[in-house]
């Protein structure tokens, strides 16, 4: 979709829908049609003023008021589309609203649209938000469908913005089209998107964006001593890849820190020989999330150039039943030395990202941030509205935390107190992959913190937020990109000095 800046007065404006939104006003003699909106119901010769005092036009969150042929107006479509009340308002609720009218209009085979800003929101925030959610709402996850009924949106016009607003044009396109490309993997099935092929997209991603990429080969894991993540791999007849992605700024600094985001990519996770009940089984596909997120907050730094040096450290299997499985009672040493009981074959993702966060410190991070569809548990504690932050560094996990916040991102802390470490405790081995019923997300961290050493750490648990069971007003169903807004926003803030050492 092209996405344009136009200086044309909104009335003026030849285009299949105008877009704007109203406020729900407070008082009841209030009316949602005033500033810019009044302007317009001007040139409209009060359409909109009546329409609100039918009661049809509130300002409603979300409420869709979608006018023909509007009288003094340009346009073919006026949208007004409920902002809710002022005061909770965000830029949060303002990429949401853009990209739940473009998905209105899109039903509608609209294809070309004009999105007008409210007085307070000229600026580059706003447009980047807005263009953030025009480009999130017009993807859809139908690749593989042979006759897609609405095609997309071909071009948006951004009206009333200031001169500021095309720098966060710009930089919301780089944003959304990588949380798009985040969802588009996530939405890949596991045939065709098996470990290997994962690595090919990633390295084919990389050279386009100019990062540099190794990709790890079963020998060079074995080599390695990878034994937590070989042992997922055995059941499985594809071979198990480790993509490393690196960024390195312009003027490195020596002493900089150095960030490493881990990313879980299991490209199918059947549970191993504890193998997963087959309802729902195919959902399994998206267990590669936290990798593909990875990918998509790397592919943004190669354009938005942070100052800090980032290592991508992705490590993607299969977790299949195969002869040559892993098996409940088998111990393995992981590359750090530590050995792992393995209790739950199902709970993989934790064994291949001990070994991914062991590596990332062996390449030198001083700090790391993992992403992984990890556990169920962190479903049932936050249903599918939180992500699950847990971390070692109160200053670095704090710092992760208003990441989320000003990228509109929900993410919540859990507790990692040291009273939890005994869950994870094996009798034949150093610890065991599986910590019994109870607060069973936090045991999954433990298990992870027992690889981090000094280093300081964040892990986001993004399995109850990375996929959408049913397609929202502003998003089609299927993979989120979750945690890419949120990364991005986390690097290009980065400070060493004020989290941890
Ligand atoms: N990939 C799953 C976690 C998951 C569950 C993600 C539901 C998304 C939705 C993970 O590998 C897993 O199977 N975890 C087990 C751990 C258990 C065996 C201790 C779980 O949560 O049931
Ligand atoms: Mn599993
Ligand atoms: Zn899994």
């Amino acid at each position: 979709m092209q996405i344009t800046l136009e200086s044309q007065p909104a009335a003026k404006i030849e285009t299949e829908a105008l877009v704007s939104y109203v406020f729900e006003s407070e008082k009841e003699k209030g009316t949602p049609v005033e500033g810019v909106i009044a302007d317009l119901d001007k040139a409209a010769g009060g359409t909109l003023a009546r329409l609100a005092a039918s009661g049809e036009l509130t300002g409603k969150a979300l409420e869709m008021t979608l006018v023909h042929f509007v009288p003094g107006l340009a346009a073919q479509r006026l949208l007004l589309v409920g902002a809710g009340k002022r005061e909770k308002f965000s830029t949060a609720e303002l990429r949401r609203l853009a990209s739940a009218a473009l998905r209105h209009l899109k039903a509608r085979s609209v294809k070309r649209l004009a999105f007008l800003a409210r007085e307070s929101d000229r600026g580059a925030a706003a447009a980047e938000a807005v263009t953030e959610g025009l480009l999130l709402g017009n993807f859809e996850g139908d690749t593989y469908k042979t006759d897609k009924k609405n095609g997309p949106v071909e071009a948006a016009a951004l009206v009333g913005f200031d001169a500021a607003a095309q720098s966060g044009l710009e930089r919301g396109r780089i944003i959304a089209e990588a949380q798009n490309f985040t969802r588009a993997l996530g939405n890949e099935p596991s045939n065709l998107l098996t470990p290997r092929l994962l690595a090919e997209r990633a390295q084919a991603m990389a050279r386009e964006a100019g990062l540099a990429v190794e990709i790890l080969d079963e020998k060079r894991l074995a080599d390695l001593k990878m034994g937590a993540l070989l042992g997922v791999a055995s059941g499985s007849a594809e071979p198990p890849r480790m993509i490393v992605l690196t960024y390195t700024p312009p003027n490195p600094k020596p002493g900089a820190p150095v960030l490493a985001l881990v990313g879980k990519a299991v490209t199918f996770d059947t549970g191993g020989i504890s193998i997963k009940p087959s309802a729902d089984m195919e959902k399994m596909k998206f267990d590669m999330a936290g990798g593909a997120a990875v990918l998509g907050v790397m592919r943004v730094l190669a354009q938005l150039k942070p100052t800090i040096k980032v290592i991508a450290v992705i490590p993607s299997v299969e977790n299949m039943p195969g002869g040559r499985a892993q098996k409940p009672g088998d111990v393995q040493i992981a590359m750090s030395g530590k050995s792992v009981e393995v209790i739950n074959t199902d709970a993989e993702g934790r064994l291949i990202l001990a070994d991914a966060l062991h590596y990332a410190q062996q390449l030198g991070a001083t700090h790391i941030v993992d992403a992984a569809t990890l556990t169920g548990a962190i479903v049932v504690a936050l249903g599918n509205v939180n992500t699950g932050v847990f971390g070692t560094d109160e200053a670095f996990t704090a710092r992760v935390l208003a990441s989320a916040k000003s990228a509109g991102e929900k993410m919540w802390p859990m507790p990692l107190d040291d009273d939890y470490r005994e869950l994870i405790k094996s009798t034949i081995a150093d610890i065991q992959n599986v910590g019994g019923r109870w607060g069973g997300a936090i045991s999954a961290a433990w298990f992870l913190r027992e690889f981090t050493g000094d280093t300081p750490w964040v892990h986001l648990d993004i399995a109850g937020t990375a996929w959408l069971d049913d397609a929202k007003p502003w998003m089609s169903k299927g993979g989120t990109g979750v945690a890419v807004r949120t990364l991005v926003e986390l690097v290009m803030n980065f400070d060493g000095a004020s989290s941890g050492k």
